[in-house]
């Protein structure tokens, strides 16, 4: 005997029939995501050692680091607006709610370090007194002959006779960075330059550890995707585009 519902499905036109959850994100988000993790491993990558590089070379990689960051900022950005309008594909049934709850946990705190790791390596650059400043005059002023420098050593350990204003950072080479004003501004006075300092000397420790912490929950995310594609058998590649998904 037919039931009511099958009847009924059955008299459905393909057109009439509700759409299947997708089991992939869409291909826009798929590009963001492969974009983003490429320009953060190479952040990652030349971060942590382009201060060993000699100083034009050292330049020109905190030139890439700063436009990759920003680069990561500006796709995140985008790709929170898109998940906003586009509904991820659900998770697989079998997924214990436990895991659910860790996944979101995980991509909660990565969204948070894609958007607090630009925003503090862009902190650490706004950090010095405005050119032509009273400020900038205290901070970049060589020390008198035979004096020690008063303020601490600047990153990368430049002897600060070396040190000029630092030149305007350019995007991609291209575009000219402005600094984060209220940051600058803090050494506009000669007053403000020992602070303006400190506070330097706290984003690049945030950003530092940042950085140990992103790797840590790139780390889980990775474990995570390669449970489920080779424990679970899931087709957890296939939702962002590697490969085909698993047959039923
Ligand atoms: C996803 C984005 C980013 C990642 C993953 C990242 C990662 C890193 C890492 C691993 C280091 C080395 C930390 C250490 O030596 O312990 C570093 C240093 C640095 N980063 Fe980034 N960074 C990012 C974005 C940015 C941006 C957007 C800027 C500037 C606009 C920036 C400016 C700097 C600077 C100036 C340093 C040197 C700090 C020092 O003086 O030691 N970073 N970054």
């Amino acid at each position: 005997m037919i039931t009511p519902s099958i009847h009924k499905a059955s008299a459905m036109t393909p057109r009439d029939a509700p759409a299947a959850p997708r089991d992939r994100y869409t291909r826009v988000a798929i590009a963001l995501h492969w974009a983003i993790a490429g320009f953060i491993l190479f952040n990652l990558g030349i971060g942590f050692f382009m201060e060993s590089w000699p100083l034009p070379v050292r330049l020109f990689a905190l030139m890439l680091h700063a436009s990759s960051g920003l680069t990561v900022l500006a796709l995140t950005v985008a790709r929170v607006a898109w998940r906003l309008v586009n509904e991820p594909p659900p998770y697989p049934a079998e997924m214990k709610p436990w895991e659910r709850h860790s996944a979101r946990f995980v991509h909660f705190l990565l969204y948070a370090a894609m958007v607090l790791m630009p925003l503090s390596g862009w902190a650490i650059l706004s950090a010095h007194s405005p050119p032509g400043s009273r400020g900038a005059a205290v901070e970049f002023a060589p020390p008198p002959p035979g004096m020690k420098p008063v303020m601490a050593a600047p990153p990368g350990g430049m002897p600060p006779r070396m040190m000029g204003p630092p030149p305007t950072m350019k995007v991609w080479n291209l575009v000219p960075l402005p600094a984060i004003a209220p940051i600058e501004a803090i050494g506009k006075e000669p007053g403000g330059v020992a602070p303006q300092r400190r506070l330097h000397e706290e984003f690049v420790e945030w950003h530092s550890v940042g950085a140990f912490l992103l790797i840590g929950l790139l780390i889980l995310h990775v474990a995570g995707a390669l449970k489920h594609q080779f424990v679970d058998r899931q087709s957890e590649f296939a939702r962002m585009g590697v490969g085909r998904r698993r047959p039923f």
